[in-house]
């Protein structure tokens, strides 16, 4: 398994991604760019998402803005409620998460939704001091993770930077069901920017102040949760969840967790399913998931049921998705902000406020995820490809003439470059050793590399070779795109 420092050296010196803003020295923690690669990487993350989990689903898909009006964090509850537990130096100021301090010196799980006094307790009880000056700490005090945007010049509007993209798929829902002739369950998603002030950014993509998600709300009718029109689809599927008064995961059919109630209906167990696919899409061994199940204690403060969508990497069991049972918190609340009326009216005449099933994907967690495990290296260290699922290649092929000072190498490779360009994403390189060529793609994993070399000439063919075994074989140059799609998308160009 590679290392988080394995994976982060390789990002960074393939310019995958590395921190913004980097030649300013006084640049703040927490936030991350992505280099070419890196951001193809990215997209294709969100493509894949959008093909499964938007359109096959039927979901209409917003682009919100990301500045919206306090009114609309005082109704969703982020503005009394979405806070992080601090504790602050009393000699040197500064100010740190008084959870994560625990769990650092503990190595026990403490919770950011932990009341002030219980983390005070703690902290006196294991006899913590600040890390950087051994300083006394004070006691902790909850501190609101919104960032302020205000706008305009002379009447100014207090604003607020989205901390989540769901608000404004909240915000919209009235609107989508008179311009949309939405019929329940629909789905509502979005990919966008949010920010969090974060106290402590850590770990790279993992813990950001600016990141991204990929999200859906699925509104429905309560009392029709059991009504799944594609239930066929997922019901023996099996789903590997952990229980919250469990140790262990336990791969379980949808159909079993619905008729045992583990979950509240079977709209519940189609969408965790529907997840799981996902994240196999993205190239996830099934063996390194799990849906944790969320007691009173973890859930967020909007939901009767959550399930933490998480991956096992070398850091520990990571989150990479929210899945909460929202109920009608939102639009009830948003209902209330705006006097708005935001009940939905059946055919009957039925009038109420939609439920809300949430798939909250963290985009740069997954690509993290996705990262680390596609990572790998030969036994010496002389090699490290990343074995990325084809859907997330930021590249399908790249082309080489064997040697760059033969023109007709050179010539031929061009050749062949530009036969492809048009149904393949590809690259030519003619620079440095074939041996070199082969490594800059092998790290950013490309899963083939094409060779021209003075036997092509004579037999119009060259050599395709895999990234992950490193195998090689001869291909007709009339045959090559073919070849590369059934590799690629099992199917015949
Ligand atoms: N919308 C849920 C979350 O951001 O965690």
């Amino acid at each position: 398994m590679a290392t988080y420092e394995e994976v982060v050296n390789l990002a960074v010196r393939r310019s995958l991604f590395y921190p913004a803003s980097e030649i300013y020295a006084n640049a703040p923690a927490g936030m991350y760019d992505y280099g070419p690669y890196g951001s193809a990487i990215r997209r294709k993350i969100v493509e894949t998402w959008r093909k499964h989990l938007v359109q096959k689903e039927d979901f209409l898909e917003i682009d919100g803005a990301l500045i919206m009006p306090e009114d609309v964090f005082k109704a969703s509850g982020h503005l009394t409620n979405f806070n992080d537990p601090v504790t602050q130096c009393k000699k040197c100021n500064v100010i740190h998460r008084a959870d994560k301090l625990l769990e650092e010196k503990t190595k026990e799980q403490y919770r950011e939704a932990m009341p002030a006094a219980e983390l005070t307790a703690a902290l006196r009880k294991h006899k913590l001091t600040c890390p950087n000056c051994k300083g006394e700490l004070s006691d902790v005090r909850q501190f609101n993770m919104m960032v302020k945007a205000d706008v305009g010049v002379s009447a100014k509007a207090s604003c607020y930077l989205r901390p989540e993209t769901c608000q404004s798929i909240f915000a919209d829902w009235a609107r989508m069901v008179k311009t949309m002739r939405v019929k329940l369950p629909k789905g509502v998603s979005q990919y966008g920017k949010v920010f969090r002030n974060e106290i402590s950014p850590r770990q790279t993509l993992l813990r950001q102040v600016e990141f991204s998600q990929i999200e859906s709300e699925v509104f429905f009718d309560p009392s029709k949760i059991d009504e799944i029109a594609r239930w066929a689809e997922v019901k023996n599927y099996k789903i590997h969840v952990q229980l919250a008064n469990k140790t262990t995961v336990e791969p379980m059919t949808a159909e079993k967790l619905a008729s045992a109630k583990i979950v509240s209906g079977k709209l519940i167990a189609y969408y965790l399913a529907r997840t799981q696919q996902l994240f196999e899409r993205f190239g996830i061994p099934v063996s390194k998931m799990r849906f944790r199940q969320l007691d009173d204690t973890e859930r967020a403060f909007y939901a009767k049921e959550g399930w933490d969508f998480e991956i096992q990497t070398s850091l520990g069991w990571v989150e990479l998705a929210a899945n909460n049972y929202r109920t009608d918190y939102d639009l009830k609340g948003h209902q209330e902000g705006s006097k708005k009326d935001l009940s939905f009216v059946m055919e009957d005449g039925r009038r109420f406020i939609p439920h809300i099933w949430e798939i909250s994907i963290g985009l740069d967690r997954t690509f993290y995820a996705a990262l680390e495990l596609a990572y790998h290296d030969d036994k010496d260290k002389e090699r490290t490809w990343l074995s990325l699922a084809p859907a997330l290649a930021p590249l399908h092929a790249g082309v080489f003439p064997l040697l760059s000072n033969k023109p007709e190498l050179v010539k031929k490779a061009e050749e062949v470059y530009e036969s492809l360009r048009e149904s393949f994403e590809v690259t030519y390189d003619q620079s440095g050793s074939i041996g070199k060529r082969y490594a800059r793609l092998d790290e950013i994993g490309v899963p083939f590399c094409i060779t021209i070399d003075f036997d092509s000439l004579t037999n119009n063919d060259v050599t395709l070779r895999e990234r992950d075994t490193g195998a090689q074989k001869r291909v007709k140059i009339s045959e090559l795109n073919n070849v590369l799609a059934q590799s690629l998308y099992g199917k015949k160009a």
